[in-house]
């Protein structure tokens, strides 16, 4: 009985309440419901304008995770949309403690006006931005990590860009990327062309990176292909 119990308290704790386990969650469920309105409608002393007020009334939740802290921190993006069809994402965070029957915001809600293209798919990014340099760099160092090959694959360049409006960012990017035979793939990162030129079999890799900067890791890189 004691052991049935044992591995049913185990199950539960693995599969929801682990602490500090991000879970991503079905952004219609209707737990999201009160903390969404929560930081739809929060205003505080210096700021008197709700985020609802600012970016218009009608809001939803687009995409949405629950970590297990002191409380539950529920992370929402919000869509905006105003009166006359501007639509603005904003990444927030609500901290439920139920047992202090205590709801608020937690941390400063990151609002970016948005296209209602880049939200529905992808759309073409500038390739030399530092946010897109960024998330190749990571690629290249994923894959390097992921490869048994004795040489680095060293960012040649970004040929093209693109990005989606998730829980996050998505960067689809086509990477261009070589073979240096002045350094070794042994997990060492930060190294430029200067330090490792390409002297080796050139190629192209199709990845997929996505960023959540408030995660950690904050980078995953989703998929990836190099012909
Ligand atoms: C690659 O491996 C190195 C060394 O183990 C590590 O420090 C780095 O975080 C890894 N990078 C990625 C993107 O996984």
């Amino acid at each position: 009985m004691k052991l049935f119990l044992l591995a049913v308290t185990f199950g539960l704790v693995s599969c929801q309440d682990l602490p500090g386990g991000v879970l991503e969650q079905d952004p219609k469920d209707p737990m999201f419901k009160k903390p969404a309105r929560v930081a739809a409608t929060y205003t505080d002393n210096q700021n008197q304008v709700s985020l609802s007020a600012q970016y218009g009334p009608r809001y939803e939740v687009i995409a949405a995770s629950t970590q297990v802290v002191a409380g539950v921190l529920y992370r929402m993006t919000l869509k905006f949309t105003s009166a006359n069809k501007r639509v603005t994402i904003c990444d927030v965070e609500v901290l439920e403690q139920s047992w202090l029957q205590y709801i608020g915001l937690s941390g400063t809600p990151v609002c970016r006006a948005v296209t209602q293209k880049s939200l529905g798919g992808y759309s073409n990014v500038d390739s030399t931005s530092p946010a897109v340099q960024a998330a190749a760099a990571f690629a290249v160092d994923a894959i390097n990590n992921q490869s048994n090959s004795l040489y680095r694959q060293m960012l040649i360049e970004v040929v093209r860009a693109q990005q989606q409006v998730v829980a996050g960012i998505n960067y689809k990017l086509l990477l261009s990327v070589g073979v240096s035979s002045t350094c070794r793939n042994d997990g060492t990162t930060g190294l430029t062309l200067l330090n490792c030129p390409v002297d080796q079999r050139k190629q192209r890799c199709d990845v997929i990176v996505w960023d959540q900067p408030w995660r950690t890791p904050r980078y995953q890189l989703t998929s990836f292909k190099c012909n």
